[in-house]
């Protein structure tokens, strides 16, 4: 299949590599370029643990071709001092320890930063409402919201 030269800004960085019409976003950031915060939960666009932002908005990079990347602007929690909120949330909720195993941590720390970078003053059913997509199966979610709320609390 004829590969295709992709250049875009990840965390800051420009990269630039050759993919497969069919590659999966996920599978590149992962495999090609040694990101590893984004995971392959479910791989349907369910779970919500491949989530990244691209071009400030947070897609599923499990339902995304490496070829819409490019141009674009991806950012993934590697890249978290580069966003004010996104540093700002991971040094909550690792203060908070509103993880236990972590699984969701990046994508649902994404979510949040979408919200508050559009909302800084967020109501609960607002926070409840943007980390929807992100399934944990540890918290109930109640150590997450406490902690977004937290993070808009010190801002
Ligand atoms: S792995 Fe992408 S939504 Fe679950
Ligand atoms: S902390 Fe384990 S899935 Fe969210």
């Amino acid at each position: 299949m004829k590969q295709h030269n992709i250049q875009f800004w990840l965390n800051g960085e420009k990269v630039s590599l050759q993919v497969e019409p069919s590659d999966v976003l996920l599978d590149v950031l992962r495999g090609k370029l040694g990101i590893k915060s984004p995971k392959a939960g479910c791989d349907r666009g369910d779970c919500g643990t491949c989530t990244v932002l691209m071009n400030g908005k947070t897609i599923r990079s499990c339902l995304a071709l490496a070829v819409e990347a490019d141009g674009a602007e991806i950012v993934t929690l590697e890249g978290a001092n580069s966003r004010k909120w996104t540093q700002r949330l991971q040094k909550t909720f690792h203060e908070k320890n509103a993880f236990q195993c972590g699984f969701c941590a990046p994508g649902v720390i994404l979510s949040a930063t979408e919200l508050l970078e559009n909302n800084s003053r967020p109501t609960t059913h607002d926070i409840k409402e943007a980390i929807a997509g992100n399934l944990c199966r540890c918290t109930g979610y109640e150590p997450i919201v406490e902690a977004i709320e937290e993070t808009v609390k010190g801002k």
